[in-house]
């Protein structure tokens, strides 16, 4: 039986949800004046009190890196220099691309361990400014001469539900928790890995636990495995976005008699849009479909889900920061069904000084239909790329 709530109409909601938006948009772009272009906005607020040089990036490079890190970009050797740590090899896209200056300006300044690298990688900010080091940055994207491969700085920080455009080299552990009604737990291993410059597969391992009417909890239940292909087909660094498509199976493996099963497989095919907005602003967009393919277990479903946030380091060396809001949206494709509408206020941080660890913790609020469980939501992330899981602390 259909329950209703009249103080709760779906008009009022998207006004709620609406107005939530355009409050976080004005807050990014009202300080947008601080920062003139996109390279500075976000990660750190830049620090101008040195007096500059009028060196070209590529003389101080010359100066003050190429000892290390070669004329050429491609590091020397460890038993030439007497170091322990190889020098990064700058000319290497796959590493090199995926590092957002912000996060470089940062091991140049502090040196290596303010990033958990090596003390070997000196520290510069006594000598340069952020905007010489930003000069030499410039200089130092020339080595990777393949401009096909995403930039790290579209690389935004990731949402609790709504899927990124971004590929990725990644494990995430989420879990989603039920705190009315009866209780229920559904956990969720995310595996994803890059191939390719513009491609990543992805395995999604989920499973949970569930109280029963009685209150008694029944435990280690599989959820529908799925396995999905990302692409990116556009990403443009100048203007801050990157859009990408993806097409996932999720295979009934699920236990259904428990409700963490579908009893059928399901194509979802979806897409995905990143853009940076001023002042370590960013905005999330994807929407697909999913399509089960035994008419009678499940219906056809339509998705929009969308993410609006912002960046900040309260210490411009430190951790990151990351509020966001999440907007989510579904509705059966069988004609009068209603929309349901979700909305997940959240906040991420990095936890580890690589930032290669992070932490999301969020709440998610039906909107239009109070009798839907709101949902604790957590997930820790681990770049594996970066890292170990112990490294960088
Ligand atoms: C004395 C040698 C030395 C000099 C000089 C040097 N570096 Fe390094 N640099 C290193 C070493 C060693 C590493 C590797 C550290 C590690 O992996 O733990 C490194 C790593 C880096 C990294 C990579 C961080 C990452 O994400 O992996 C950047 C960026 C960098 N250096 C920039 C510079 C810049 C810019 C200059 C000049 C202003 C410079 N380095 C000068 C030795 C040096």
């Amino acid at each position: 039986m259909e329950k209703s709530y009249p103080h709760k109409k779906p008009q009022n909601v998207l006004v709620i949800l609406v107005s939530t938006f355009v409050f976080f948009a004005f807050t990014a772009l009202n300080d947008s004046d601080k920062y003139s272009s996109l390279t500075d906005e976000g990660f750190y607020s830049i620090d101008t009190t040195y007096t500059d040089s009028k060196l070209s990036g590529k003389e101080i490079y010359m100066q003050a890196c190429a000892n290390c890190h070669g004329t050429d970009g491609k590091g020397g050797s460890v038993k030439q220099l007497g170091l322990q740590t190889p020098p990064a090899d700058f000319t290497d896209c796959d590493f090199a691309s995926r590092e957002p200056d912000g996060d470089w300006i940062a091991v140049a300044h502090q040196g290596g361990p303010t990033r958990g690298f090596s003390t070997e990688m000196p520290a510069f900010g006594e000598a340069l400014s952020v905007e010489e080091l930003q000069r030499v940055m410039n200089y130092v994207r020339t080595f990777c001469t393949n401009d096909n491969w995403p930039r790290g700085e579209l690389n935004l920080p990731r949402a609790l539900v709504t899927e990124k455009a971004y590929p990725e080299d990644e494990a995430v552990f989420s879990s989603f928790i039920d705190v009315e009604n009866e209780g229920a737990v559904t956990n969720e291993i995310v595996y994803e890995q890059r191939f390719g410059i513009r491609n990543q597969i992805e395995i999604v391992f989920p499973f949970g636990y569930s109280q029963m009417p009685g209150g008694d909890w029944s435990g280690g239940h599989m959820g529908d495995l799925a396995v999905g292909v990302k692409r990116v087909v556009y990403h443009n660094y100048e203007s801050g976005t990157i859009f990408s498509l993806t097409g996932e199976v999720i295979l009934p493996t699920g236990d259904t008699a428990t409700g963490f099963g579908k009893g059928t497989t399901v194509l979802e095919p979806f897409a995905s849009f990143g853009q940076l907005l001023p002042a370590g602003g960013f905005i999330h967009v994807q929407t697909g479909l999913e399509y089960p393919m035994l008419k009678d277990k499940a219906e056809d479903e339509a998705f929009w889900r969308a993410a609006l946030g912002k960046s900040f380091n309260p210490n411009p060396w430190g951790r990151t920061w990351s509020p966001m809001v999440e907007m989510l949206g579904s509705k059966e494709l069988e004609s009068g069904t209603e929309v349901h509408w979700d909305i997940v206020p959240q906040m991420q941080v990095t936890l580890n000084k690589r930032q290669h660890i992070m932490l999301n913790v969020g709440y998610r609020i039906p909107v239009d239909d109070a009798g839907r469980d709101s949902q604790f939501m957590v997930y820790i992330l681990w770049d594996w790329f970066d890292g170990g899981f112990f490294e960088g602390w």
